[in-house]
């Protein structure tokens, strides 16, 4: 069976779902198509950050490319720029609310102004052979209506975009950070169905504290897809829980099988002067609730950069079996 690629998605996150991390999770299910973390269109044009080139990806397909800016030149540009190195979709960042994002004129705050998105959307469409989506919340302030979010709609997907993720709530971009953002104000699931039965012909993504498969299957029967964020980087396994929910023939996997393929990954791609965390941090949530989890995360997110031999260490550490066992505690470290 073949499960469409936005049947279930993972949303684009900043500090997590990087080269690695999309590595790992590409190891757990095949179907849903994965996001890098935002890049901003002056980040791709100068290729900024020097320690990883944010273009890169491992082939881990299907494979979209989250895009921030506001500048018309520089999206043809980038459009090129990211055709070349084969990604499958763009989306265009219309959810941000940082500081950062608002000074900039990008994220959020382009919801206000359907028309430059129109206008950006149409700059990629052009110079990408392939998909361009859009991911943005359902308002922004005061500027909350539902005509709005149908204006809003209206206007880009006549650029020719057909493809919407929808953050099932508003950005509120003064006196919340983006972490408040993503708990207030209240998530509304009905404006994204409604949505989806008003413009029937596009293909309708919602997004926003979806963390179980029945909550799941309940949205399946709205709109087209689900687009997950922090249950992935919490619990990686519920891709495959999803996957074969949608899919029962599916092989079921084992974490151990995941984490060998992953540690000759490591081995074979950690470069002189690179920290090993940067591909062990991933690993934290394996270790969720079993004992000795609070250590065990910190070896993986911090004390194995100080170590002689890290990747022995590691294997060290998944080998004691004490680590593996429940002791029912310690949710504490959710990414929230
Ligand atoms: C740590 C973190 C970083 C994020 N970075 C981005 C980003 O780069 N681009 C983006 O569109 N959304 C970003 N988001 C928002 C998520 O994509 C998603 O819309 C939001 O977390 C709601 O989905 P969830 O409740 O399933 O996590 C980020 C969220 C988190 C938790």
């Amino acid at each position: 069976m073949n499960i469409d690629p936005h049947k279930f998605c993972v949303a684009p996150m900043m500090g997590y779902t990087d080269l690695h991390f999309r590595y790992l999770l590409r190891l757990i299910s095949k179907p849903p198509i994965l996001y890098t973390e935002m890049v901003t269109a002056n980040a791709i044009l100068h290729n900024e950050n020097k320690k990883i080139n944010k273009l890169e990806h491992n082939n881990e397909h299907p494979l979209g490319f989250q895009i921030g800016g506001d500048n018309e030149i520089q999206f043809e540009e980038c459009a090129k720029i990211i055709e070349s190195y084969g990604y499958d979709e763009i989306n265009i960042n219309v959810g941000c609310p940082s500081k950062r994002a608002k000074s900039g004129n990008f994220g959020a705050c382009l919801f206000t102004d359907p028309k430059k998105v129109a206008n950006l959307s149409k700059c990629l469409i052009e110079n990408f052979s392939k998909t361009v989506s859009i991911k943005t919340r359902l308002g922004v302030d005061n500027e909350d209506s539902y005509e709005h979010l149908v204006d809003f709609i209206s206007k880009v997907s006549d650029s020719g975009v057909k493809i919407f993720h929808l953050h099932a709530r508003k950005a509120l971009l003064t006196g919340l950070n983006p972490r408040k953002n993503r708990s207030i104000p209240a998530i509304n699931y009905d404006r994204v169905y409604k949505l989806k039965q008003d413009f029937p012909h596009l293909k309708i993504i919602i997004n926003g504290e979806i963390s179980n498969i029945d909550k799941i299957k309940e949205h399946l029967t709205h709109v087209d897809g689900v687009m997950i964020g922090r249950e992935v980087c919490n619990n990686p396994f519920i891709l495959h829980e999803i996957e074969r929910s949608l899919d029962p023939s599916i092989m079921k996997i084992n974490k151990e099988d995941v984490l060998q393929t992953y540690f000759l990954y490591i081995r074979n791609n950690i470069k002189y002067n690179q920290k090993i965390t940067d591909f062990t941090k991933h690993l934290a949530p394996f270790f969720k609730g079993k004992i000795g989890s609070k250590h065990t995360r910190a070896v993986l997110c911090h004390e194995l950069n100080y170590v002689s031999n890290p990747i022995d260490k590691l294997e060290e550490l998944i080998n004691e079996e004490v680590v593996w066992e429940t002791d029912g505690q310690d949710l504490s470290t959710r990414v929230m």
